[in-house]
């Protein structure tokens, strides 16, 4: 089955040839464990690095200067995504006039890491800037046009995945009638991946919401959409799943779900995980999550919502895998041993594109020296 569109073809191909690269980088650097000879790797990103997986965190470039924080981001995550720093209020805050001073800042710290970056977020309801909240019609149209194609296409080259449009539904499945739905109508998220598509047509695009940690009325509608748009080669690769939990989170259906996405021909990934609680309940929430993703090949990588209970959004249910004192937590032994225990490599689930989407894959530097990649999947 392929009913992609040309961009996607041409996006899996680049990436099915940089998961070649990243395997022959990282085996290099003995990151990756050979068979017969594995041995459990220490930090978050190594093990996930095992299965062909990222594991990343949310970060604000403000808190970089801060040595526990750098040194727990550099030594664990392979990937980061920047909590608020490429939102639309913070990329464009007038109209027409972008600034990208706190998304580049992580971008160069990711890539002397060598760490992946994920894309968060084009379109939003929350944080637009004042100027966008007062558009009507056509011109909001055209507003949110111009803001994906100018975030995009700066970035272009250097982000795995983009949040194209993050929580447009309702619990019940039904659109938001946030002022995006309001004035354009239902094409409008359709609108974003054709025009991220036209800015960066290797990236990974992705819509992302929460909620959605089983199968419920929200996923329902999700999934109906990602059918609808896969059907109608609307270019839409991926799925996020906030998983945004408490330590008494049901998790009866959350692999099934990500599976059933997978189905579609999406890759899934876990993008804003945080657990509120402690202890034993906490990890083991964590490692529930975490065993579910690495038993789905098309789950390519997690992200935590944060690095230290500290910063969290939420910070008095201590939802993170550090302690305010960048100690680590049960939870994240919890995700080590889950990491670690992975079988599966991490590869196209569906036949049609082997490798598709392999996020450890990408390489900002692998990339820029190779270009494009053009090989042909066989
Ligand atoms: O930028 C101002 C700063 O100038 C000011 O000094 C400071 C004082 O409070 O506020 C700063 O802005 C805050 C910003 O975080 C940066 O700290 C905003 O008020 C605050 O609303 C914003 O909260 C963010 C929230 O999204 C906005 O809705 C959180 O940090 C961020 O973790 C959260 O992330 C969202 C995801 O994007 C989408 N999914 C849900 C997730 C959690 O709400």
């Amino acid at each position: 089955m392929n009913s992609s569109s040309p961009a996607q073809r041409t996006r899996r191909r680049a990436r099915a040839v940089l998961a070649a690269f990243t395997t022959a980088g990282l085996a290099a650097t003995g990151v990756v464990a050979l068979a017969g000879t594995a041995q459990a790797a220490d930090t978050l990103g190594a093990a996930a690095a095992e299965s062909g997986r990222y594991y990343g965190a949310a970060v604000a470039p403000n808190f970089l200067g801060e040595s526990g924080y750098a040194s727990t981001l550099n030594r664990e995550f392979n990937s980061l995504v920047a909590e608020n720093a490429m939102k639309w209020d913070a990329t464009e805050p007038n109209q027409g006039q972008f600034n990208f001073s706190g998304g580049d800042q992580l971008v160069r710290h990711a890539q002397s890491q060598g760490m992946e970056v994920r894309g968060h977020t084009l379109v939003w309801h929350a944080q637009q800037p004042g100027w966008v909240q007062g558009l009507t019609g056509n011109n909001l149209r055209q507003a949110m046009l111009n803001h994906i194609s100018g975030v995009a296409s700066h970035y272009a080259g250097q982000i795995d995945s983009w949040d194209v449009v993050n929580e447009a539904f309702e619990w019940d499945g039904s659109r938001r009638q946030s002022n995006l739905q309001q004035q354009m109508g239902d094409g409008w998220i359709e609108d974003a991946f054709r025009a991220a598509d036209a800015a960066d047509p290797n990236a990974t695009l992705c819509y992302n919401d929460y909620g959605t940690d089983g199968i419920n009325a929200k996923s329902d509608a999700i999934y109906r959409m990602v059918q609808d748009f896969r059907s109608r080669g609307v270019p839409i690769d991926c799925v996020g799943f906030q998983s945004h939990l408490d330590s008494n989170a049901n998790l009866s259906s959350y692999q099934q779900n990500l599976q059933r996405f997978a189905d579609l021909g999406v890759d899934v990934q876990i993008t804003e995980l945080d657990v509120g609680g402690s202890g034993s309940s906490q990890a083991n929430v964590y490692g529930q999550v975490t065993r579910a993703c690495v038993a789905v090949s098309r789950c390519n990588g997690i992200t935590v919502w944060g690095i230290t209970d500290k910063y969290s959004w939420r910070a008095s249910s201590t939802p993170l895998l550090f302690d305010s004192n960048y100690n680590k937590k049960q939870a994240y032994q919890a995700v080590l041993d889950a990491l670690n225990a992975a079988t599966t490599t991490h590869g196209g689930g569906d036949g049609d594109a082997p490798g598709n989407g392999s996020a450890a894959a990408y390489h900002p530097a692998a990339w820029r020296e190779s270009g494009p990649a053009t090989e042909q999947i066989t």
